[in-house]
């Protein structure tokens, strides 16, 4: 009778044999345990870049990278895109299910009145200099939250962990439309109570203090959407960032500011900006589409078609499916001549010609969900370099649960790789006159 839960791994070199357990998901990728490795038979893993490492169980978010299938706590991204708001998003990610009436009034409520920051933060911003990239002040600005919340940072206290994560998702919109403000040299807008959570960001961003001023409701909406897509996605780089400095008890402060630090890099959420700056690139040099393909397929040349590719998804990114209607449409709202429409249609023809292309077909390189997300930012007035601090304003609530989730987990442990020694063997001290 063969034995379903192990798989048998034989060392040839000793013919020593041991049983691994195989552990079985609710959904997806079965995983071989292989804590035990190391003890039994005297071997690590080698695996750069996690491609085969399961690096914790987690019951947040669901990818099938096949099938193109992404899910927040069982709920579709499709359903949650078109029914929800960033808001019941965030509830459903930390709580675990949809708020019926009064707890998304309760939830509401409290991440309202959080959204102000201590008023030392305005010094923050006058020390960095006008053309600081907002995500360094980002880095900074999150980090230093940790040193006005010193009395509420057991971070084994549930309490404790709830607070800060209210506290992270309600002033990430001040801080990051406050780093937008001080590098124009406008004065900080306040939050408003009487404003919902897409509109008050908005309006901080946007807003004069020499007259009213109501966000756009098309882009409130087209806004809300963005961060609902963007608010998790599993074990990614920045999340796994936040996990791996949370594992030290390091405060969630800090370990979301260590999320923000490594989403910023272009090859993760610093590809939107890194898009748009393509696109222009192309209609500036004149050339034709198929240079930058042909470029991007160079292996001597390090152009890469920015938007493309995904290291889970081998199919085609559901958020970058649902982006680009919403691009489309909020384009066609704007009229025929507006000056997006170029950016967009360049995308589209970026993408036709790459998805008939051996390259690209044979990588599973499909649009992910920078293609398109930037061309909605710059619709809704916001500069090339504050598409990342969105996309970390979005991220913000998936890497605090995921945090929680970790600080919860009897099995979670301080993060700690070993490595394949490549170096010198042992060496003797030669004194520096004899060498
Ligand atoms: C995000 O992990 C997440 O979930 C991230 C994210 C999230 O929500 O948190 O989804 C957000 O980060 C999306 C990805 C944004 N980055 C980009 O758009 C930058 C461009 N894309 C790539 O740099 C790349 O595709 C990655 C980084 C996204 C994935 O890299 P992998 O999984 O390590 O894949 P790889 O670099 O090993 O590529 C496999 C092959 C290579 O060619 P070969 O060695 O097989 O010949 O595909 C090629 C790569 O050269 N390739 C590309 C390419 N992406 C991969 N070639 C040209 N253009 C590209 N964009």
């Amino acid at each position: 009778m063969l034995k379903k839960n192990t798989i048998t791994l034989k060392d040839n070199s000793t013919g020593k044999e041991i049983e691994l357990p195989i552990l079985r998901p609710s959904e997806g990728t079965p995983t071989i345990d292989v804590r035990s490795l190391y003890r039994e038979l005297g071997y690590f893993t080698y695996d750069p870049g996690f491609l085969s490492t399961a690096s914790c169980r987690s019951s947040i978010t669901f990818m099938d990278g096949e099938n193109g299938i992404l899910r927040y706590r069982g709920y579709s991204i499709e359903e949650l895109a078109a029914k929800s708001t960033f808001l019941e998003t965030c509830y459903l990610l930390m709580y675990g299910d949809l708020p019926n009436q009064d707890e998304l009034k309760e939830f509401d409520v409290i991440i309202t009145h959080h959204t102000i920051l201590h008023e030392a933060f305005k010094r923050f911003y006058s020390g960095f200099r006008r053309d600081a990239h907002p995500m360094a002040i980002m880095v900074g600005v999150v980090g230093a939250l940790s040193a006005f919340y010193q009395e509420e940072n057991d971070v084994h206290d549930p309490n404790c962990r709830l607070i800060s994560a209210h506290r992270l998702i309600s002033k990430m919109p001040t801080i990051a439309a406050w780093s937008y403000r001080y590098a124009h040299g406008l004065p900080f807008m306040y939050p408003k109570n009487s404003l919902d959570y897409s509109s008050n960001f908005l309006y901080m961003m946007f807003a004069t203090p020499a007259e009213d001023y109501t966000p756009d409701p098309v882009m409130v909406k087209a806004l809300d959407l963005l961060l609902i897509l963007h608010a998790d996605h599993e074990q990614n780089a920045s999340t796994s960032t936040v996990r791996l400095t949370g594992s030290s008890e390091a405060n969630p402060f800090a370990a979301v500011a260590a999320g923000i630090a490594s989403l910023w890099g272009p090859a993760h959420g610093g590809a939107n900006e890194a898009v748009i700056r393509m696109l222009m690139d192309i209609i500036e040099s004149g050339k034709d589409v198929q240079h930058y393909i042909d470029r991007a397929k160079d292996k001597t040349d390090r152009f890469r078609l920015m938007g493309f590719g995904h290291r889970v998804y081998k199919n085609y990114d559901p958020r970058a499916r649902i982006i680009r209607k919403v691009c489309h449409d909020l384009l066609k709202n704007l009229g025929a001549n507006n000056e997006y429409q170029q950016l967009f249609d360049l995308s589209v023809q970026l993408e036709e010609i790459a998805l008939k292309d051996e390259y690209f077909i044979s990588r599973n390189l499909y649009p992910n969900v920078d293609f398109y997300s930037g061309v909605i930012l710059l619709a809704m007035g916001i500069p090339l370099n504050m598409f990342t601090v969105i996309f970390a304003l979005a991220r913000t609530v998936g890497w605090i649960t995921h945090w929680d989730e970790m600080m919860q987990d009897p099995e979670s442990r301080i993060g700690r790789p070993r490595q394949l020694y490549s170096g010198e063997l042992t060496r003797k001290y030669v004194k520096l006159e004899k060498r």
